[in-house]
């Protein structure tokens, strides 16, 4: 089948990238993104492309090369959903946050209306693919609804995750470690499965795509996550033995990391492992692995996230500790409220839970991030629901630059490894302080004999 037109549902991270890309790489077919949210869709389609709602080192470019000529952001789901031939699903899949597996298991209800909206629209045959990450056997019961229209068209259903990480989302899409495609066995299946291989091998080496059935292609994502939030938890664990030790994390990250079957990447220890995706799939995991009595697997899993709300937990009481356990009053600048560097992206940022723990201590906290708004920062601490708005925005400010955020503050906390904080005049910020002057880094990126010199009380993580 030639493909010539694709809709995506969804304009959030993934869906607003990974169309992009397709679009730049595809010019042979028209791409439609669409979304419910009028205000993320208008900033989509923003004259000046730096307005764009997501940032990604990258991004703005392909959308400029691309918009208006063969890549649309639109409200009209109905439409874009008539015409297209692939459906890609890229909606929102939340941990539940009531019913039955509140606070474990993926919220479906988004997938479930896309499912439905499509059924009710398509009036020829469609390839509906997966790009949300699923509970395994979802497509199950997305065919099922599809199946019962009654309109005689014929779905075919695929799992297509993503594995882009936010921050280098356009590099991961251009250069994929692997393009996952589970399909049915069946003919058709097959058929489907081939049609996508087709769009992405416009850029990616045959080699790299790799095809399965549905069920191993939707839990290979939520394993993905697993093993690679496990290797954060396991360095992060042993962090705290370094610290009582003597030892250094650095060090004994580097040392293992020489061996080629460890390798050296996603070793680095760190205030806690943040963004929307980690905790949620874990979650999700584990609740799918009790759900069918696994009991030991489940626990196995939901130690990482054990691990890692310890740690950030650590981290704050750590600062409390250090400053006389007590911070009342005392004011303390933030470096960094994004969940990682280079993205605006602040879900599930360790710099919430830390902010949140010290502002019931009674500190202040003064923020500076190169992309995240004080409007955010409050929304994620209101989210959190401990305490009035009133209250936060009494706790919480933040700063357009990082030497008025650490102008006479008590302490400097590193929340995100962004670039520019080693690049600072610490000498500087340092005569702006109150004495003693501490530093925390939660992201081990300053240097700390220099610091040192100049006279902090420096504290990074395991050592
Ligand atoms: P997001 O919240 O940024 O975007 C989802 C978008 O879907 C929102 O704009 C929302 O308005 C829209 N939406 C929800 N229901 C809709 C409907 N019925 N019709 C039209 N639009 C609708 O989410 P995201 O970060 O892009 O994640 C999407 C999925 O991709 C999740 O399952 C996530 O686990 C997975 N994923 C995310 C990343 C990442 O880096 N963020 C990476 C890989 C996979
Ligand atoms: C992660 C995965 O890396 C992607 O492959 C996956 O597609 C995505 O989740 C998803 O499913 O959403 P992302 O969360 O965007 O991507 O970013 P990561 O680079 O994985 O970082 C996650 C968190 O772990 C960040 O808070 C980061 O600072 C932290 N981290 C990462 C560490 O603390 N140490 C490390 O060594 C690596």
């Amino acid at each position: 089948m030639k493909i010539t037109k694709i809709c995506c549902i969804g304009a959030g991270y993934v869906g607003g990238p990974t169309m992009a890309i397709i679009a730049q790489k595809c010019p042979q077919i028209q791409v439609t993104v669409v979304d419910l949210n009028a205000e993320r869709i208008a900033d989509w389609n923003d004259e000046d492309v730096n307005n764009i709602p997501i940032y990604e080192p990258g991004l703005s470019q392909v959308v400029a090369e691309a918009r208006g000529r063969n890549l649309f952001f639109s409200t009209e789901v109905d439409k874009a959903i008539d015409e297209a031939q692939i459906i890609f699903i890229s909606v929102n899949t939340p941990t539940k946050t009531y019913g039955k597996g509140k606070g474990m298991a993926a919220d479906l209800k988004y997938i479930e209306l896309c499912a439905r909206q499509i059924a009710k629209i398509a009036k020829d045959n469609k390839i509906v693919v997966e790009k949300s990450t699923l509970p395994v056997r979802t497509a199950e019961a997305i065919k099922s609804i599809l199946d019962n229209t009654g309109n005689g068209v014929q779905f075919q259903i695929l799992s297509n995750p993503e594995f882009l990480a936010e921050g280098t989302a356009v590099e991961d899409l251009l250069h994929p470690d692997r393009i996952l495609i589970g399909g049915d066995e069946t003919a058709e299946g097959q058929k489907a499965i081939q049609a996508l291989v087709d769009v992405y091998s416009n850029w990616v080496a045959p080699e790299k795509i790799l095809t399965t059935n549905v069920w191993s292609s939707e839990l290979s994502k939520l394993t993905a996550n697993a093993f690679l939030a496990q290797r954060i938890s396991s360095i992060n664990a042993l962090s705290e033995l370094c610290e009582k030790t003597g030892a250094n994390i650095n060090e004994v990250a580097k040392a293992i990391g020489m061996d080629s079957r460890i390798g050296p990447k996603f070793l680095k220890a760190s205030v806690g492992f943040g963004g929307s995706c980690f905790q949620k799939d874990i979650l999700n995991l584990v609740y799918i692995a009790k759900s069918y009595g696994l009991n030991e697997v489940a626990d196995y899993w939901e130690q990482v996230i054990i691990m890692n709300d310890h740690q950030k937990k650590r981290f704050s009481n750590g600062i409390v500790q250090t400053l006389y356990n007590t911070v009342a009053d005392k004011k303390i600048a933030f470096l960094g409220w994004a969940f990682k560097k280079d993205t605006n992206d602040t879900r599930e940022s360790a710099a919430i839970y830390v902010a949140n723990d010290l502002i019931g201590e009674q500190a202040k906290i003064a923020v500076y991030d190169p992309k995240v708004s004080h409007k955010k920062v409050l929304a994620d601490l209101d989210y959190l629901e401990t305490r009035s708005s009133k209250k936060n925005e009494e706790g919480v400010q933040s700063f357009e630059n990082p030497y008025e955020a650490c102008k006479d503050v008590h302490a400097i906390a590193i929340l995100t490894e962004w670039d520019e904080f080693a690049q600072y005049d610490w000498q500087k910020i340092y005569n702006g302080m109150q004495k003693p002057a501490f530093v925390f880094d939660g992201r081990n990126i300053l240097n700390a004999s220099e610091l040192k010199k100049i006279g902090f009380i420096y504290q990074g993580i395991g050592a």
